[in-house]
């Protein structure tokens, strides 16, 4: 199975995650700012980005070392020492190699690798590794590593790396990644500095010292959960919530003191929420005009309150609604069925859960 698709694909930007799938065919203008086939280094331009792309999740030395088979692909030692079962490299033997012979062992092999539902080797990677092996001086001194050419790389095997990703798209999409990971960081930590201040202010209030907090400790989503409130979270307090409102993903207020006119004037400045629970509230219909707004909207619970199927049609404008709770409201199956053929991605719960 070759996803020969990918050996299409001109883009410079290369699969980012893994380099799961390196290969595409650099041709015209753009090959020209890249090393030359011919004059990449077999082991560092060549071997080592296939290994990394298909290979290291399991057999590398990563920041979570992964040792499957008792095997480490990513050093010239971890080659030679092999696995549990047999010897992985012998250098200039490609039949006593079984790194190689995996490779061309039948998908449904337990030794198949890389291993079924992965990303599958292609023939260009898999036939510079076995050129690559047969190369080696016989022995176990690693060797210097030398270009295609002075090794004199076969034209068929100097096509086959054409198809690879150059050293300098390698590098370009790494730097990419890695870019992207600085960008995110940098954009986390401008939001949860934004609201630093309002966040701390609120802390110092009794009300909030353990029902507001992050979602996890690398997000910039915040969560309240007025569990333990039930009797004191009434509508002055759910106010102080304002300066902090775009933060908040999980808001789950229900069986609190909370009017329908302070749930209709605050709950539209919480506009990133995702998670809401309003049960055994005052909030009717008139509430969910303001729910309504909320578009971000995936998981909203309306036991236990006034809520009737004239209101409930209002949700429809919530895109990504996918579980809703109605038990002992005013809503009723019919309602709920109308309002599901709007949003058919939608579950209705009436049950006691
Ligand atoms: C998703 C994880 C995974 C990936 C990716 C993977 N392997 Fe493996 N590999 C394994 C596991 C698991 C075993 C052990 C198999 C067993 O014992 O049945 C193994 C065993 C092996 C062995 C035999 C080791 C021994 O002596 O027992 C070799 C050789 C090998 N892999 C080579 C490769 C090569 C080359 C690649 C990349 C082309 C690769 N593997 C990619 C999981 C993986």
């Amino acid at each position: 199975m070759v996803g020969s698709s990918l050996m299409q694909t001109k883009s410079l930007w290369i699969s980012l995650a893994s380099f799961g799938g390196v290969i595409f065919v650099a041709s015209g203008e753009e090959s020209k700012n890249f090393k030359a086939p011919e004059d990449r280094l077999a082991y560092t331009d060549v071997v080592v980005p296939i290994l990394q792309g298909k290979c290291y999740d399991c057999h590398g030395t990563g920041k979570d070392q992964k040792k499957k088979g008792g095997l480490l692909l990513d050093s010239w030692e971890g080659l030679l020492e092999g696995g549990e079962e047999a010897t992985a490299l012998v250098p200039g033997d490609v039949k006593e190699s079984f790194m190689i012979e995996v490779l061309r062992l039948p998908e449904d092999d337990d030794y198949h690798m890389p291993p079924k539902k992965k990303t599958q080797m292609e023939a260009p990677e898999i036939a510079l590794l076995e050129w690559w092996v047969g190369s080696l001086p016989k022995g176990n001194q690693q060797p210097k590593d030398q270009t295609l050419k002075e090794l004199n790389a076969p034209q068929s095997i100097l096509d086959a790396a054409a198809k690879l990703a150059s050293p300098e798209e390698l590098a370009a999409a790494k730097a990419a990644v890695e870019f992207a990971k600085k960008k995110a960081e940098d954009v986390a930590a401008a939001k949860r500095k934004a609201i630093e201040g309002a966040l701390s202010a609120l802390k110092r209030d009794e009300l909030f010292k353990t029902s507001l907090m992050y979602v996890s400790q690398d997000s910039t989503e915040l969560e309240f959960t007025a569990v333990s409130l039930r009797k004191s979270l009434n509508d002055e307090g759910f106010k102080k919530l304002a300066p902090i409102a775009d933060s908040l993903a999980t808001v789950k207020v229900g069986s609190t003191l909370i009017s329908e006119s302070v749930l209709i004037s605050e709950l539209p400045k919480m506009k990133n929420l995702t998670k809401l629970d309003l049960s055994q509230t005052e909030i009717g219909d008139g509430g969910l005009d303001a729910v309504a707004q909320l578009k971000e909207l995936e998981w909203l619970n309306l036991y236990g309150s006034k809520v009737t199927d004239a209101g409930l049609l209002k949700l429809k404008a919530l895109p990504k609604l996918q579980k809703l709770y109605l038990w002992d409201s005013k809503a009723t199956l019919e309602g709920a069925a109308a309002l599901k053929k709007e949003l058919p991605g939608l579950e209705t719960y009436f049950g006691a859960n």
